[in-house]
């Protein structure tokens, strides 16, 4: 079985990790102080966001060298070091590869915009204006809130237009140029010889658009990047997606001629299951995010049942799936589950390990997103400390700040992160919640995950076995993993307790989110989650 199915994902956000150099800025010598960290906790593999060298309009996912690491973060020894570091301790790194746009300050586009005749005139999407001087079409900037402004940004010096879906100071790539691809590919090929175990493939469905008379319809000119039905602007269902699918098959071929790498595509639509199932049937990625189970996930068994059900027997043995329950461009899991709930600090930590269970348990690759290991929860900004450049656009609505402040090391000012002051502010919640607390804590949050990692390495049933869902109370979630042993995952999502039905659910209880169990299922109590070997 190939180690990325078997595997657990961790995603850092470089930034908010660990700084090791006092300036309030996570960095990669950060990252290998606490290796040994995911050791301890049984990670097989880590995503770095991206820190390569930019101008941080984006924090990275803008873009100026592809093959450089910013000063911020360090250097390409410290990224080497890292790399060799992790590897000794059978840990796998990927990173994170932003090909649908560059940042305005990358040489290739300050070249491409300085005349319409240079060598790398056309690396960029740029079309003159319309007859009455409009941009070529509607399209609306994914960064730009409620503004709703254009995607396209005049130059005056090419007296054209060039296209960026998100800010302005991301230009898009236009890789139907022969050469622009063939400098992705070298960057790729350049990371790969290094050592990198894989590619997580930013914004990777709009590679390739239909620009050409491609108008949003009606009024739902919609005005956040999440709740967009984006496919129908960039997409032309005739043109445009092929290109993305057979560049993607290129993709593929060339890791391919690398043992062992993984290729992980975020792609994004209201297509959904459709989408990533296209993007990893046989020969195209080997994963896409499950960016729909995250968006869709509420605190409902019923819900819950239908979204991974329906996704488990989509996928079939055509493609493997993915877990997703948080990341870098959401809010945090315990605060979208529990948020509007009023639970106490105890429940608060029962629903961490509830959808930790659900996430570690699932047919499917998981991504733990940092700090959801601690229970981190949403850490409020105040405006005067707001980063994100589409939170500065969303005010008074929180942008993506929230769920990207600085690891919870233990509780000291900032909480273990730096001594100096952090680029975002520290979570108040660091005196109960962070590394240090709770690894003496048997009944912690974190020790709770690290047992259940090891459970999924324990047993084979959990990471690679067939799924099925069984019939038990609306307000419960059970299915079975079988393979060398039956394993039944049961979950509470309500606040109250419920019988268990033994006709149906007979075996020892291995698992429970509550310090005490029983060995027979009996009852389940509120928010519980248990593991039975049948
Ligand atoms: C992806 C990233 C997001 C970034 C955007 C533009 O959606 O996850 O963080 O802002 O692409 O690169
Ligand atoms: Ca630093």
């Amino acid at each position: 079985m190939e180690w990325w199915k078997e595997g657990v994902f961790y995603q850092i956000y470089p930034r908010s990790f660990k700084d090791s150099n006092g300036d309030g800025i996570g960095d990669l010598n950060g990252i290998r102080e606490k290796l040994d960290y995911f050791s301890w906790l049984g990670i097989d593999a880590l995503w770095i966001c991206p820190f390569f060298k930019s101008p941080m309009v984006d924090f990275g996912y803008d873009i100026s060298d592809y093959t450089d690491v910013d000063p911020i973060f360090g250097n390409l020894d410290d990224f080497k070091a890292l790399l060799h570091e992790a590897h000794k301790r059978n840990i796998r790194i990927i990173i994170d590869q932003v090909y649908n746009h560059t940042s305005d300050k990358h040489p290739w586009f300050i070249e491409s915009k300085s005349s319409r005749n240079n060598s790398k005139s056309d690396w960029y999407l740029w079309r003159s204006p319309k007859s009455n001087g409009e941009p070529p079409n509607n399209w609306v900037s994914l960064f730009s809130g409620e503004k709703a402004e254009s995607a396209w940004t005049w130059d005056e010096n090419r007296k054209q237009y060039y296209l960026h879906l998100f800010a302005k100071e991301q230009p898009d790539l236009n890789w139907q140029n022969e050469g622009l691809r063939r400098a992705i590919y070298d960057s790729m090929k350049f990371w790969l010889d290094i050592g990198v175990d894989g590619f997580r493939f930013d914004a990777a469905s709009h590679f390739y658009k239909a620009i050409e008379n491609n108008i949003i319809k009606g009024p739902q000119i919609k005005k956040s990047l999440f709740e967009s039905s984006r496919d129908e602007y960039y997409w032309d269902p005739f043109t445009a997606r092929p290109q993305t699918l057979l560049e993607i098959e290129n993709i593929r071929r060339f890791m391919d001629s690398y043992p062992e790498k993984v290729s992980i595509g975020e792609v994004s639509s209201d297509m959904g299951l459709c989408l990533y199932l296209m993007f990893t049937i046989p020969g195209r990625f080997n994963i896409a995010f499950n960016i729909d189970f995250l968006e869709k996930l509420s605190f409902d068994a019923a819900n819950i049942r239908a979204l991974s059900e329906t996704l488990d027997k989509f996928f079939g043995t055509r493609a493997w799936p993915s877990y997703v329950t948080g990341n870098h461009d959401n809010r945090r899991i315990l605060s979208r589950m529990a948020g509007e709930m009023h639970v106490d600090f105890e429940d608060k930590k029962k629903i961490s390990k509830l959808f930790a269970t659900l996430l570690l348990t699932l047919r499917g690759t998981p991504f733990i997103y940092y700090g959801e290991e601690l229970g981190m929860e949403d850490t409020y900004i105040p405006r005067d400390r707001v980063m994100d450049p589409w939170g500065k656009a969303l005010w008074p609505k929180p942008g993506r700040d929230p769920s990207r402040t600085p690891m919870q090391w233990d509780s000291s000012k900032f909480s273990g992160f730096s001594d100096f002051e952090p680029w975002l502010p520290v979570n108040e919640n660091k005196v109960d919640v962070n590394v240090e607390k709770e690894m003496n804590d048997p009944n912690s949050v974190l020790n709770f995950y690290k047992k259940l990692l090891q459970m999924r390495k324990n047993y084979e049933s959990l990471r690679t076995g067939s799924m099925e869902f069984l019939d038990i109370d609306n307000d419960l979630l059970a299915y079975k993993r079988d393979g060398d042993i039956t394993i039944a995952i049961v979950l509470n999502f309500s606040n109250g307790s419920k019988l268990i039905d033994t006709n149906k659910l007979s075996g020892k209880i291995v698992m429970s989110n509550y310090p005490d169990h029983v060995l027979k299922p009996k009852e389940i109590r509120p928010f519980e989650s248990l593991l039975i070997e049948m």
